[in-house]
Order: structure tokens, then sequence, then C-alpha cells
């Protein structure tokens, strides 16, 4: 049987597949999905997650932005569920902050983003949404994006030295 709870680690195939638009946003199938992913982001200290993370191929993305264990100085929002979500950069700025992914343990890099974008998405009525974001809210969103896509923040990194474990960015940064 298989475990949709296990979080897709790097190499498994589905992290690099291109994710199928969700057509209905109250069929029981996404309904289930959304549920499940919303129960691992409790029971991680993960900031997002993507469908694609519990084996599902498909455009659903939760942004959660808060400060946990893993990301102590992200700024606190509420949880948002975002189906077929898309964006747009709001100017060419972009800025190197550091990610790490529920699929890539044990490891942290300098990636890479836009600083300010326009996004958009359907939300858990089917409404379609569209909201400014900046900062570490929009990597995140930016990060989550690139998963619907079967890319890797590894693949934005710009200089191996940029890549560090987790034990040296808890070191970095307290
Ligand atoms: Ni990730």
């Amino acid at each position: 049987m298989h475990q949709t709870h296990e979080i897709a680690q790097l190499g498994a195939k589905i992290l690099r597949q291109h994710a199928l638009a969700v057509e209905d946003v109250h069929a029981p199938d996404i309904r289930q999905t959304i549920e499940l992913m919303q129960q691992i982001m409790m029971d991680t200290q993960g900031v997002g997650i993507a469908a694609p993370q519990i084996c599902v191929s498909k455009r659903i993305i939760i942004v959660a932005s808060r400060p946990t264990k893993r990301y102590p100085y992200a700024p606190q929002m509420a949880p948002t569920v975002m189906i077929n979500p898309n964006f747009q950069p709001l100017s060419d700025q972009t800025e190197k902050g550091w990610e790490g992914c529920l699929s890539i343990p044990a490891i942290r890099a300098l990636v890479p983003r836009y600083q300010a974008i326009s996004s958009q998405y359907t939300d858990l009525q089917g409404v379609r949404r569209t909201i400014n974001l900046e900062g570490f809210i929009a990597r995140i969103f930016q990060h989550e994006c690139d998963h619907l896509d079967g890319k890797l923040y590894l693949d934005r990194v710009e200089n191996n030295g940029e890549i560090i474990s987790e034990t040296e960015f808890y070191k970095l940064i307290a």
C-alpha cells in the first residue's frame, strides 16, 4: 500500500514531474490531498509544502510562514492553501536567502529569488485571488511553485560553496 504521508525525497521521480492543474477544487480526492498536506504542515517544522512532496502530482501548495525551529526568523501568517498558483515578478530585483526543503534533509543553501511578486491562486472556495508578496513569504511561494514544475532549490544555487549542512546553518543564525 502506498504511504502518502511519507515525504518524497530527493531522487524520487515525482519531484521532477510537471504537476497537473486542479480542475475541481471541491473534488473529494483534492480535498483529501489538501487535508493531508495541512496535517503534515502541522507535524513538521516546515513553512511550506507542495502536493508532489506527498506524492500527488497536482498543482497545490500551502504557504505557512511562521517562526519554527527550522526557520526561527520567518514572519507569521495564516497558513494559506493555494491551488493552481502562478506569479509575475514586480521588478527584476532578486535577493539570495537561505532555503531548505523537507524533501532534501539536513542541507541548506543560498538561493536567488525575486524580492517582490504578484501571485495568483485559486482558494479553497474556488475563487481566483491575486496578492502581492515580498521577502521571505515571496521566497516560500516561489520555492513551492518550483516543486510544481519539477524543480528543486538546489537547481537554482549559483555556487556549490553556498550549500551548507543544517548544523552549520543553525550556527550561522544563532
Ligand atoms: Ni521544498
